[in-house]
Order: structure tokens, then C-alpha cells, then sequence
């Protein structure tokens, strides 16, 4: 298959779908790979290291575009992206096309297959081209968060892990998941004194048995929280209802229960966030202040270590990227479940559920396409 790998043009992303190691794998089941020049430059990859593995460089996005079957990317197309895009030409990359309209139009009416990375799933519902982002924004929220506890960025002026003969600081997580659990690891790490709240008996059950002894588990609830929030130094929000807007755990009010330099670091920012006083941020300029209260909120935290993010990523994406190349999408997709929920949009017609549900259009099992 000719697989093309175009460089992501959307603001501030740095990341590239495919590593020079990928290429290699793909080279070598006897597909071709065209990468876009400088494609992996932000994440510290050059055109010669793409070359050396057996991909040839082509000048322009245009170019890639035009030659390619299959397109890898990181980021969703954007408009520029949308008129060089072919019938027929599978994509696979992040989509979200429930939440932008245009997008999933463009896609429809350009008749390209679109295999989304964040809905591709395994049997036990888990999300595998999702979970490397989290482990990334979820280690990365403790590191940001220890930073702006420092006096000069207006936190407490605390050391997340103390010293000899003073306390650590009191690191409060919301939400037990992939990013709760990864931020609990670093805090721990640290030295903190931890603790992570989870509505999920189950959740905390295995979290207790797994984390070291400075992490502790307590029941996610109104009453718990406004007892702990009084407390804490540094609190990370990381809560996912799947599918649903995130609960604002945090509101308005209790800021004042606060002392004054705590950090908030609401990973959850981009399904809403879990701290009702949270608005995205970028890395350019990522905190604020209420009340004393610094709020970092971030949206696309990943973005500022793209050479881990794009590792971590291609990582997850590679095994699937080869079982597409080697046997087109449908045979892939027909010998691999997981593939299944990917598939969004083919030849014009929406075959994911949610998203033709978004935008009140039509939709069309994807079964038609896998009989
Ligand atoms: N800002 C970023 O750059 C970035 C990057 C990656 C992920 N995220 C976001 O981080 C969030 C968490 O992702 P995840 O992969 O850890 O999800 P996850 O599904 O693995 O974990 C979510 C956890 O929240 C728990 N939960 C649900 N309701 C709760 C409540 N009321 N109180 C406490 N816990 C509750 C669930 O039981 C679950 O354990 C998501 O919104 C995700 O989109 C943001």
C-alpha cells in the first residue's frame, strides 16, 4: 500500500503520526511510506532518519496527499486539508467528529474512508489510541503542578515532597482512571502525600493494592471533597463520565475554602472540566488566577513533550496502521474487532452512531460495508 504521512499543520501541534522506526516496519512488509518534508522535525525526527529507514520525503502536503492510499495524522484535517483529500483514500487519525460539524461534513461529502483513533476499542470497552495520551497528560499534570506550587509562579511556595524534619505537601486526585492513576504514580514518587477519590468501589479496591503506601483512596462525594480541598496543595482533576460532559466536582464557591497559592490542574478541561471555575488554556499562556487560586487547564497537554507524545502514540497506532496496510481496511477490520468502532465515515456515509446523532444526519450501519 502507498501510505503517505503528511505534516500536521494545525497550531501548535508538533506530533507525527508515524516514527522513523514505524516506517522501517512498514517498509519492510513491502509497503511504500512518503512523509511529508520536515514532517517529524517538531519531534526531534529529520528527513534523513525517515530516508535511512526506507521512506522517501516529498516536498509539499499536496504532494502526500495526491499520492497516497492510506493517510496517517495525528490531529483531525483541517480546512485547507479538506479539498486534497480523495474518494476512496483512507485516513486514520484523531477525528472527534461529534464535536465539530464542518469536519464531518467535508468528510462525507469527499467520500474518504475515516478510521477515527479515539473510538477504535477493545472487547472490555477500553480505548487504546486514547489511553497513551493520558498517561502522558496525566504524569505531565504532577510535573506542572509541582512547578506552579513555586512562590515566583504564585503557588504555596511548597515542595511536593518535603525534607527532613517538614511534611510533604497534600496532593488531592479526582478521578482514578489512566490519568488519575498516572499522576498518582509521579506524586508518590515525589514524596507527596497523596490521595485519590473515585466513585468506583472496584477501581479503589485495585488502586489500593497496587499504589505505595503514600497513596491513599477515598469515595469521590460532595462531603468528602469540601473536607479535603481545605487541605490540599496541589489538586488534579481527572475525572471521565464516557460520552458525557465532565461533573464540576469543584465549584465556585469552595475556591474560598482554599488556602491561598493551592494549584488546580484540571486534565479534565476538555470534556468541561471537573472544577466549575476551569476554562481551557494554552500552553502559551496556561494559568490563571481566582482567588488566590492558580488553574492551570490546558487542553492539549501532550503537545508540550511531542517527542514522548508522538512515541507514546505511534507506539499504540502502529500495530493497527500495519494490519491496514497489509490488508486494506475492510479485511483488517473484518479479522480485527477492534477496528470496527473506528470506522466513523465510508464513501459518504456516516457508519458511527453517536455522530450522525450529533448532527441529526443520516446514518448507515457500518455492516453494509462488512457484509
Ligand atoms: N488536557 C489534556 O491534555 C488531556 C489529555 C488526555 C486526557 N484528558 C482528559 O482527562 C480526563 C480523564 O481521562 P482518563 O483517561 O483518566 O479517563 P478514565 O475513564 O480512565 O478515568 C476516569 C475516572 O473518573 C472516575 N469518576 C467518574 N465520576 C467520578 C466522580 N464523580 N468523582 C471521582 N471520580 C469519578 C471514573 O470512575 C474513572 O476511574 C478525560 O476527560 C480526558 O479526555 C485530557
Amino acid at each position: 500500500m502507498i501510505i503517505g504521512v503528511p505534516k500536521e499543520i494545525k497550531n501548535n501541534e508538533n506530533r507525527v503520526a508515524l516514527t522513523p522506526a514505524g516506517a522501517k516496519e512498514l517498509v519492510k512488509r513491502g509497503h511504500q511510506v512518503y512523509v511529508q518534508h520536515t514532517a517529524g522535525q517538531g519531534s526531534g525526527f529529520s528527513d534523513d532518519e525517515y530516508t535511512a529507514a526506507g521512506a522517501a520525503i516529498l516536498p509539499t502536503i499536496e504532494d502526500v496527499y495526491s499520492i497516497a492510499e492510506m493517510i496517517i495524522k495525528v490531529k483531525e484535517p483541517i480546512e485547507p486539508e479538506y479539498k486534497l483529500i480523495k474518494e476512496g483514500q483512507l485516513l486514520f487519525t484523531y477525528f472527534h467528529f461529534a464535536s465539530y460539524e464542518p469536519l464531518t461534513k467535508a468528510m462525507v461529502e469527499n467520500k474518504s474512508i475515516c478510521l477515527a483513533y479515539e473510538t477504535v476499542e477493545k472487547a472490555d470497552r477500553s480505548l487504546p489510541l486514547l489511553v497513551p495520551m493520558s498517561e502522558v497528560a496525566g504524569r505531565m499534570s504532577i510535573q506542572k503542578g509541582a512547578n506552579y506550587l513555586e512562590k515566583p509562579l504564585k503557588g504555596r511556595g511548597i515542595l511536593l515532597g518535603g525534607v527532613p524534619g517538614v511534611l510533604p505537601a497534600k496532593v488531592l486526585i479526582l478521578g482514578g482512571g489512566v490519568v488519575g492513576t498516572q499522576a498518582a504514580w509521579m506524586a508518590a514518587g515525589l514524596g507527596a502525600d497523596v490521595t485519590i477519590m473515585d466513585v468506583s468501589l472496584p477501581r479503589m479496591r485495585y488502586l489500593d493494592d497496587v499504589m505505595p503506601a503514600n497513596v491513599n483512596t477515598m469515595m469521590s462525594n460532595e462531603y468528602n471533597i469540601r473536607e479535603m480541598i481545605k487541605h490540599a496543595d496541589l489538586i488534579v482533576g481527572a475525572v471521565l463520565i464516557p460520552g458525557a460532559k465532565a461533573p464540576h466536582l469543584i465549584t465556585r464557591d469552595m475556591l474560598k475554602e482554599m488556602k491561598p497559592g493551592t494549584v488546580l490542574v484540571d486534565v479534565a478541561v476538555d470534556q468541561g472540566g471537573c472544577i466549575e471555575t476551569c476554562k481551557p488554556t494554552t500552553h502559551e499562556n496556561p494559568t490563571y488566577i481566582i482567588d488566590d487560586v492558580v488553574h492551570y487547564c490546558v487542553a492539549n497537554m501532550p503537545g508540550a513533550v511531542p517527542y514522548t507524545s508522538t512515541l507514546a502514540l505511534t507506539n499504540a497506532t502502529l500495530p493497527y496502521a500495519i494490519q491496514l496496510a497489509d490488508k486494506g481496511w475492510k479485511k483488517a477490520a473484518l479479522e480485527n474487532a477492534e477496528l470496527v468502532p473506528g470506522l466513523n465515515v465510508i464513501n459518504g456515509d456516516i457508519v458511527y452512531k453517536a455522530v450522525a446523532e450529533a448532527f441529526d444526519m443520516d446514518y448507515v450501519p457500518v455492516e453494509k460495508y462488512l457484509a
